[in-house]
């Protein structure tokens, strides 16, 4: 298993540009399925969790080739309704096969996803609402078994406003008859995306920025070629790289109108950023500010910066909170960032995170995607040599990582085996 050696304390400068955004594109790839033809997607990032998707396509039938930034997706030939246990289980959003297998071919076996490093993730909301379209799903072996003549339109009231679950019953509405209305649905940028997409190809959407999302069922969608969105969560974590390194970065071919409250988080910690078309710039304070974190759903602070902030305020000028409402175990990173000489207490999904002078290196373990990126960041501002464990999660979300943080300044090398 790989790792990251990273010799610090660096001061970042320089400029970045960010990839595609993961959690736009899983979706989107998933959505061509719903066209049975031949869609290009433009800005893909190149992540294990592409390929991982790309995987699971092919094992339906979908010829993928990805070539520098472009994918292209034939979805004309699907032999099989099948998403396996392997893949299932190294990437949860293999469940937005499940909407478009149904609504497209009349079934779909997805294996259930489980927990994940942080806790449980159901999956009740995507159930109840394909339900509500008309599916008939048993459970059999950790399959989720699903079967549907026609799907028909419904209204459907989230009990929180998942993106997941959004994104399922978005997909099946599209091909169900009459029309379906998601109250409480989710309101990311990534699903105003997807939207965007199914849109261009003739899908009937409206709403797709509220909360309140109704969808006029179509009886077939062309194939689209689209662009993913600039990934959010890679330039707020850059933004917060400036911060916690003391130093100064230009974060280009991003959206900052998708970060406002990252962007003003950060501020609060005495950042001084600046915004230009397409881009911010981000210049740390002399020294951090505390703050109080409350994630929450869009556009509230989102809770895959959770990490990466609290990562920040272990160097703030005094105590800071955060308080966690979307996952409320999410807290792998604690201990790891305690290994550091992090002051971080936890009580229940509230953290409270008492600033430190410094931190010194050591070897820490890498959970998942967000984790990572928090121990990189604590990495780059700590005194000595810190070894991040397990950086395949990194992977996953993050396109090449190792080398902007190098052109930024960075000593970050990654160790095979
Ligand atoms: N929830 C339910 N029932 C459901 C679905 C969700 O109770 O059927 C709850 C969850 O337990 C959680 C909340 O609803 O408390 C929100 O979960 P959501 O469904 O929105 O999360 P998700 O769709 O599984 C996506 C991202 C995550 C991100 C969350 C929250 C993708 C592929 N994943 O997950 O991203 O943390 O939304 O914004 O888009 C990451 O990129 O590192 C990552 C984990």
């Amino acid at each position: 298993m790989d790792s990251f050696i990273i010799r610090g304390p660096s001061k970042l400068e320089g400029s970045v540009n960010i990839s595609g955004a993961k959690n736009a594109m899983l979706p989107l790839m998933a959505a061509a399925i719903l066209t049975g033809g031949k869609c290009v997607l433009e800005n893909v990032p190149d992540l294990k969790d592409t390929e991982t998707m790309s995987e699971l396509l092919r094992g339906l039938g979908v010829d993928v080739e990805f070539n520098n930034s472009r994918l292209f997706l034939d979805a004309s030939k699907i032999e099989s309704e099948e998403a396996p246990y392997n893949l299932v289980r190294t990437m949860r959003a293999s469940i937005y096969v499940l909407a478009p297998l149904i609504a497209k071919y009349g079934h779909a076996r997805v294996s259930l996803p489980g927990g994940c490093a942080w806790g449980p993730r159901p999956i009740d909301l995507h159930l109840k609402g394909l339900m509500a379209l008309g599916a008939k799903i048993e459970i059999d072996h950790g399959y989720i078994e699903a079967s549907a003549k026609e799907l028909h339109g419904a209204e459907i009231i989230l009990s929180v406003p998942s993106v997941g679950a959004t994104v399922n019953i978005l997909m099946a509405a599209v091909l169900a008859r009459g029309i379906t209305i998601i109250e409480n649905a989710a309101r990311e940028p990534e699903i105003v995306n997807l939207a965007e997409a199914l849109k261009q190809s003739g899908a009937k959407i409206d709403g797709e920025e509220s909360s309140r999302i109704q969808i006029e069922g179509v009886r077939e969608i062309e194939p689209f070629n689209f662009r993913v969105i600039p990934d959010r969560i890679e330039a707020g974590t850059f933004a917060a790289a400036a911060v916690i390194t003391g130093g100064k970065i230009e974060i280009r071919e991003c959206e900052p109108d998708h970060m406002h409250s990252i962007i003003n988080k950060l501020s609060e910690c005495g950042a001084n950023i600046k915004l230009f078309k397409n881009g911010l710039t981000v210049e740390a304070p002399a020294k951090i500010r505390h703050a109080e974190v409350e994630t929450g759903y869009y556009p509230a602070f989102p809770t895959d910066m959770q990490a990466q902030m609290m990562s920040v305020l272990c160097l703030a000028d005094g105590a800071s909170s955060i308080i966690e409402h979307v996952y409320p175990d999410r807290f792998t990173h604690v201990a790891e960032l305690g290994r550091l000489g992090a002051d971080i207490n936890i009580d229940g999904s509230v953290a409270i995170v008492n600033g430190v002078e410094r931190f010194e290196g050591a070897p820490v373990m890498a959970t998942d995607i967000r984790a990572s990126s928090a121990l990189i960041l604590a990495g780059l501002a700590a005194h000595g040599e810190t070894k991040v464990l397990r950086i395949y999660h990194i992977d996953r979300g993050y396109e090449r990582i190792e080398e902007k943080l190098v052109a930024l300044g960075a000593d970050i090398t990654r160790i095979s085996g």
